[in-house]
């Protein structure tokens, strides 16, 4: 509940970070890699009880409140890996809400991917990659839609975990959001990359 609380007072008033912003490019459909640990959840498709139940174990009343708000009204596919009845990794993937401007001044329009989270005893194995392919095969319109992901400049794991998905770096930012992210302001700290053509259509 703290958690939430914080993410809640951030996101209302201003929310400072530096993130390194990646995206991938896909002129066509990526072909699903069929893993079969992997369930995807949405406010259709709702969570299970007992998945629930366990989910707020884990990580808590105000992030279960957060996955609920983002699958009913951000329209946000929740992915769950689950290996022998327990949730070992997860993550969230949604197409970018026009209002919501935070990243939309270098990308417009885009499959946002994020946050990913995998238990620790089950971190060093590949679990986070497993879920970012499922990501790429349910984008629903890779020729419009990049898709865009971001991680703290100073989470090595998640850094790594993104480059092996074979995502393009563009550049490390500071962002800055005001009120929910109707107002965001911007500074390039490094510019690796340039927006994806995808981008401009
Ligand atoms: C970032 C995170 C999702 C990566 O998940 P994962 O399933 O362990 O990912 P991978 O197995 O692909 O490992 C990625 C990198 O993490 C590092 N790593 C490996 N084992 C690790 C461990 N036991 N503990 C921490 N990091 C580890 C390595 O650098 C690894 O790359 P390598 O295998 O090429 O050496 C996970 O560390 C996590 O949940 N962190 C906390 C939440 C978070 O920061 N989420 C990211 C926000 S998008």
């Amino acid at each position: 509940m703290i958690y939430f609380m914080k993410r809640l007072g951030e996101r209302l008033f201003r929310w400072r970070e530096t993130v390194v912003m990646f995206s991938k490019t896909c002129e066509q459909n990526v072909p699903d890699p069929a893993d079969p640990s992997i369930f995807i959840f949405d406010s259709s498709n709702k969570l299970p009880d007992h998945l629930r139940k366990e989910f707020t174990k884990l990580r808590g009343l105000g992030m279960w409140i957060f996955t609920w708000f983002r699958m009913k009204f951000r329209g946000s596919r929740f992915l769950c890996l689950i290996e022998g009845n327990r949730i070992c990794a997860y993550g969230w993937a949604e197409v970018s809400s026009p209002f919501i401007r935070r990243y939309r001044w270098l990308i417009p329009s885009a499959f946002l991917l994020g946050p990913f989270w995998t238990a620790p005893d089950q971190r060093g194995r590949g679990l986070y990659g497993r879920l970012l392919s499922k990501c790429l095969a349910i984008n629903p319109d890779p020729a419009k839609l990049p898709v865009f992901i971001h991680a703290d400049a100073t989470n090595t794991s998640s850094l790594r975990g993104i480059e092996k998905a074979g995502f393009q770096k563009l550049g490390t930012f500071e962002v800055t959001s005001y009120l929910m992210g109707l107002w965001c302001t911007h500074k390039a700290v490094s510019q690796a990359g340039t927006v994806c053509p995808t981008d401009s259509r």
